[in-house]
């Protein structure tokens, strides 16, 4: 995918991973993207801004006050031509500052005063990345739209091994890459999707759930974003939540989130339900802790959000998931019809590299007139698929 023809400024701040900045730089520029290098004073110590200039071509820029550059007044004019900011690595200083309004240097002014999307690689010690003021900081930046490519885990810089470690070069550069080619198709839709597998409580302290994490959905709620979508967000408390705007709506238990889909469906041009809602809950809730004793649970069946949907859809199109271990075409096909959906998204969840929690997927795509057959592929890259095939449902 070529960025010729895109202005992509990179900022630098000062961390350790600074040193990784200088590969995202070559990437975007072998890929064709005029780069322009913004560094903190901070991050000059971590890495010599010639090294920025070598590989972009511009000059990396490190002073507000610096009159020796292109511009006429540099900040403003690199946020209008910038197409897309990405600051990598970003300390947990410039997210507070970016997150305050504050620009006391030229990559915080340029920051705010950009209309061009940010995107944001953190890199910090795992202390600071859950304190309070990052975690409030970075939430703030979300609601406005800033853009995030999550840490990863791992060795860090000081020594702990935890979360932190900013994302690959690599990942950060396809993240661009997808921002800004990003079609633009979903633009004035709202997208409802459902996330992550529910919790039917035994009592006060235990509950059942199942395997699954909320990767895909959360991958279908960023690519819908991205795509111009307006994202309704259906998730079990612990299911990965996107990385972008979308209006997050929690719930434990089938019943809350088919209270919350059917009460959330009016707004919707598409329903999602990449949840894995249980199908069955104890027929009673002990008040009490159970003690450790032998017990029996008998079960209720929950309701069938699909199905429920699926009758009161009118012209919204319904797409679902269909979990299979065995006969995975013929059971999506039952579903399809019996729940009067759009399309079935099925998946063999035997299949190594389709199963719950990993990055990748190998799914069926089955509507009433066509049946696309997937290879094992990242679960971003799927979602783009889905969102294709969605755009083309009559
Ligand atoms: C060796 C070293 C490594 C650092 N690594 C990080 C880091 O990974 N993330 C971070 O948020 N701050 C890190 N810091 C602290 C920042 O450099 C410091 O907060 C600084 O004020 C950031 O300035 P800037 O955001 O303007 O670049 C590090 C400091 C030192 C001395």
């Amino acid at each position: 995918m070529t960025l010729s023809g895109k202005t992509v400024t990179v900022g630098v701040t000062g961390g350790i991973a600074a040193y990784k900045a200088c590969e995202l730089v070559s990437l975007l520029k072998k890929a064709g993207a005029d780069v322009h290098v913004v560094m903190t004073e901070h991050a000059a110590r971590f890495v010599a801004p010639l090294s920025f200039e070598a590989l972009s071509g511009n000059r990396a820029v490190t002073d507000m006050f610096d009159s020796d550059h292109d511009w006429e007044i540099g900040h403003i004019s690199l946020a209008k031509k910038s197409d897309l900011f990405v600051v990598a690595p970003c300390t947990a200083n410039l997210a507070g500052k970016l997150a305050c309004g504050i620009a006391d240097d030229f990559l915080s002014t340029t920051l705010m005063a950009t209309k061009a999307p940010i995107l944001l690689a953190p890199a910090m010690n795992t202390g600071m990345l859950t304190s309070k003021a990052y975690t409030a900081n970075a939430e703030t930046l979300k609601k406005r739209g800033v853009l995030f490519i999550e840490s990863d885990s791992g060795y860090l810089a000081c020594g702990d091994v935890g979360k932190g470690r900013m994302a690959e070069p690599k990942a950060i550069f396809e993240r661009v890459q997808s921002i800004l080619c990003a079609k633009s198709d979903y633009k004035n839709k709202t997208v409802l999707i459902t996330s992550g597998g529910t919790r039917e409580p035994i009592d006060p302290v235990r509950f059942i759930c199942n395997r699954s994490s909320g990767k895909m959905g959360a991958a279908i709620a960023e690519c819908a974003a991205r795509r111009g979508a307006n994202v309704i967000y259906v998730c079990s408390s612990d299911a990965v939540k996107p990385q972008t705007d979308a209006e997050i709506i929690t719930v434990e238990t089938t019943a809350q989130m088919a209270d919350a889909v059917i009460g959330n469906c009016e707004r919707a041009d598409i329903v999602i339900k990449a949840a894995a809602p249980a199908d069955y809950s104890p027929q009673t809730v002990e008040k009490n802790k159970i003690k450790k004793q032998s017990f029996s649970l008998s079960f209720k069946k929950n309701p069938d959000i699909a199905a429920q949907i699926g009758k009161i859809k009118g012209d919204r199109k319904l797409v679902i998931f269909s979990a299979e271990t065995e006969n995975l075409e013929e059971n999506a096909r039952c579903k399809l019809k019996n729940k009067n959906a759009d399309m079935v998204v099925a998946n063999n969840v035997l299949q190594e590299g389709a199963g719950f929690s990993v990055d990748t997927n190998i799914a069926t795509l089955i509507t009433d007139s066509k049946v696309l057959r997937l290879g094992k592929m990242k679960k971003s890259e799927l979602a783009e698929i889905i969102l294709d095939e969605i755009s083309d449902l009559k």
